[in-house]
């Protein structure tokens, strides 16, 4: 397939996370090409310790299966990159997202029922038709690690574009490591870092219309010497 790459701000103003797939597979021959232009990606001395696992059919399904059940019944997730715990203005964006996500959804604030299945939509690639896992080598600290891996998991989101495919970081499906150590065969030595789903997106999936806000440039920038 053609790669039809739009400019690289409109790609950028355009991304934007994907929760619901087309059933429809993605070339091998594609998800290499993305993952060839995602590790062009600077590293801090060139080290690259970013791996990947790439997931679909069989292994995928296995791999929901497994954490989907693990989750029904109540095992606590242990994941080996644990969110950060958030507080003032984070905790208000985290809730402003997540209130335009459920109702997008039409889901109630207090319909548990509902939340727990999105929770499982979650866990499964949000029905994804390939499930990339983002690993490094467990020896290297995290801070060497975590900056590269995220520098690569953004390039990869942002190149799966020219093929027309979307994406979401789904750390939510990262919860359950040993089922992935299972089905991939990753073992200790490796420290997971992270998950995206990739697919075709399906355009009239509710949760696909939303638009997350951004703080203003000026919020965010600190101006000296102009
Ligand atoms: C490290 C990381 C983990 C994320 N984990 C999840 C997740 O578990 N579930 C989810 O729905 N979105 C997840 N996201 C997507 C964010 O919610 C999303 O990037 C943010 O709300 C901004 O929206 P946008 O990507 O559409 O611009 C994650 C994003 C990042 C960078």
């Amino acid at each position: 397939m053609e790669m039809t790459c739009m400019s690289l701000s409109e790609a950028m103003l355009n991304r934007k996370s994907i929760r619901g797939y087309k059933p429809d597979g993605v070339p091998q021959d594609i998800l290499r090409q993305i993952i060839g232009l995602a590790i062009q990606s600077p590293s801090a001395s060139n080290a690259q310790p970013w791996e990947v696992a790439v997931l679909t059919g069989e292994p995928l399904e296995e791999l929901k299966r497994i954490s989907v059940d693990l989750w029904d019944r109540g095992v606590p997730s242990n994941p080996d990159v644990a969110p950060p715990d958030l507080f003032g203005d984070y905790v208000r964006r985290r809730k402003e997202v997540g209130k335009q996500l459920f109702q997008l959804l039409g889901i109630e604030r207090n319909d548990y029922g509902a939340r727990k299945e999105w929770n499982r939509k979650a866990l499964r690639f949000f029905d994804a038709p390939v499930g990339v896992i983002i690993c490094t080598d467990a020896s290297l600290e995290r801070s060497r690690t975590d900056f590269d891996l995220g520098i690569m998991t953004d390039a990869f989101c942002l190149a799966a574009m020219c093929f027309g495919l979307g994406t979401c970081i789904d750390q939510q499906a990262i919860s359950y490591p040993d089922a992935i150590r299972q089905v991939t065969g990753l073992d200790e030595s490796k420290r997971i870092t992270a998950a995206v789903t990739i697919g075709y997106p399906d355009w009239d999936f509710p949760a696909n219309k939303l638009e997350s806000s951004r703080e203003p440039v000026d919020t965010v920038a600190l101006w000296r010497g102009f």
